[in-house]
């Protein structure tokens, strides 16, 4: 059992809970409150949707312990809440419940999305709510609800965002040219640089600002299917880098800058014979975890190819984690006749415990990508600094990679809906 405290609708609650004990549950069993339902425990139906420090969240797939210090809010906490109440009313209007299962979930998402967008069609209402199912009325009285409550949005005093409560701090490296605002900002702290010389004299760290660093270019990483076999799950990643192959494998060779490029990861100390000991931190929503464990580098210089293998648990959930990453650089030549390198990333993982459920799903592809991105930008960030200049060590940005993550599944919803391929 593990001691939790968190606040539940606007009351301290302490409780001893099982680690795999998911947060619905928790609401309901041990709290009794059960306006929270529960339909597909799997993350799809929205039923279970509540809020965890002011952001909507499905709390069937959040462990009760990964909510230790959270703000939680169900169903039951919006009594008193105007926009909530003017819902109430609309939903009852227009005939938006049958059996009323999917309604507080569907009531807590629609909430959310009037508090933080007005003017939308029918249409686009459908797709902002497609993550909340229902199975019985239909969605044309909930649709037309929501609309209702949209319209008299500019005469409503919505409530304000609380607070975000960080889960990790934004990734310190470089910034693609195409960041959004959220990134920016997130990520505006800017980027820690060890200017050698600077350094040597006086102690201190010099600062790039963040507006030099999103001059930077945005380094496209595609990522291939997820594909399952053997109980591992695999996936490839690749991307070319504008420095030529040679100095890449010279950055890469070095498997602790290579450490220090990927979001997350933080070795203990230097290799000894090739291994080292380590920790891989990982937060998405509330859902955090730090896998502690070793490693092992293994490199093959002639075919500039180097792979890497560990394992390790996080004693939180009580997951464990084993995979290898294998990464190969190919020479290619750029338009203008320039040295290029292809660096093509194989990953495959296998993930036992609680957090064994998210390991094939298609959000740990997108976040695989978005981690990708930032260990590309971070490389080319390393290999495009004067010598001797250390970028501090790459950290995940859970609300940047959650942001990123929210915009590539709409990008990819609308275009499929325009039956364009996604940009
Ligand atoms: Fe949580 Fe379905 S019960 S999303
Ligand atoms: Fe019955 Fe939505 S009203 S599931």
């Amino acid at each position: 059992m593990t001691a939790i405290t968190l606040t539940v609708n606007g009351q301290s609650v302490n409780a001893q809970v099982t680690p795999r004990t998911h947060l619905a549950d928790f609401l309901r069993e041990h709290l009794l409150l059960t306006g929270t339902h529960i339909g597909c425990e799997h993350g799809i139906c929205g039923a279970c949707t509540v809020e965890i420090n002011g952001e909507i969240a499905r709390s069937c797939i959040t462990y009760a312990v990964a909510c230790d210090g959270a703000e939680v809010r169900t169903i039951e906490g919006f009594d008193d809440d105007d926009l909530m109440a003017r819902l109430r009313q609309a939903f009852s209007e227009a005939h938006a419940l049958q059996c009323g299962y999917c309604t507080p979930g569907m009531m807590i998402a629609a909430r959310d999305l009037i508090r933080r967008k007005g003017g939308l069609t029918g249409a686009q209402i459908r797709t902002e709510m497609s993550g909340n199912l229902c199975r019985c009325t239909g969605y044309v009285g909930i649709v037309r609800a929501i609309e209702r409550v949209m319209l008299a949005r500019p005469t409503l005093s919505l409530p304000t965002a609380s607070p975000r409560k960080p889960q990790l701090g934004p990734a310190p490296g470089p910034q693609p040219s195409g960041s959004t605002a959220a990134e920016t900002k997130a990520q505006s702290a800017t980027v820690r640089l060890k200017d050698a010389s600077a350094g040597a004299k006086t102690g201190t760290t010099p600062r790039l600002s963040a507006g030099s660093a999103k001059k930077r270019r945005r380094i496209k990483v595609e990522t291939g299917s997820v594909e399952a076999s053997g109980g591992a799950t695999r996936l490839t990643q690749a991307f070319v880098l504008e420095h030529p192959r040679v100095e890449v494998w010279r950055l890469m060779a070095d498997a602790e800058a290579v450490a220090r490029c990927i979001p997350g990861m933080h070795l203990d100390g230097p290799l000894v014979d090739g291994r080292a000991a380590g920790r891989m931190e990982i937060a998405l929503g509330p859902i955090k975890a730090s896998f502690a464990g070793e490693g092992l580098v293994v490199s093959f210089p002639n075919e500039f190819r180097q792979v890497i293998t560990g394992a390790g648990g996080d004693r939180k959930s009580g997951s464990s984690a084993s995979g290898e990453v294998a990464y190969r650089l190919r020479e290619e030549v750029g338009p203008a006749g320039e040295d290029l390198t292809r660096v093509e990333v194989e990953l495959s993982y296998s993930l036992t415990g609680p957090l064994a459920q998210f390991s094939r799903s298609n959000l740990v592809r997108d976040l695989v990508s978005r981690v990708g991105e930032n260990f590309a930008q971070n490389l080319d960030a390393r290999l495009s600094m004067p010598d001797g200049a250390e970028i501090a060590p790459a950290r995940l940005g859970a609300a940047s990679l959650m942001w990123r993550v929210a915009v590539d599944r709409i990008r990819a919803g609308v275009s499929k809906i325009l039956g364009r391929p996604p940009s």
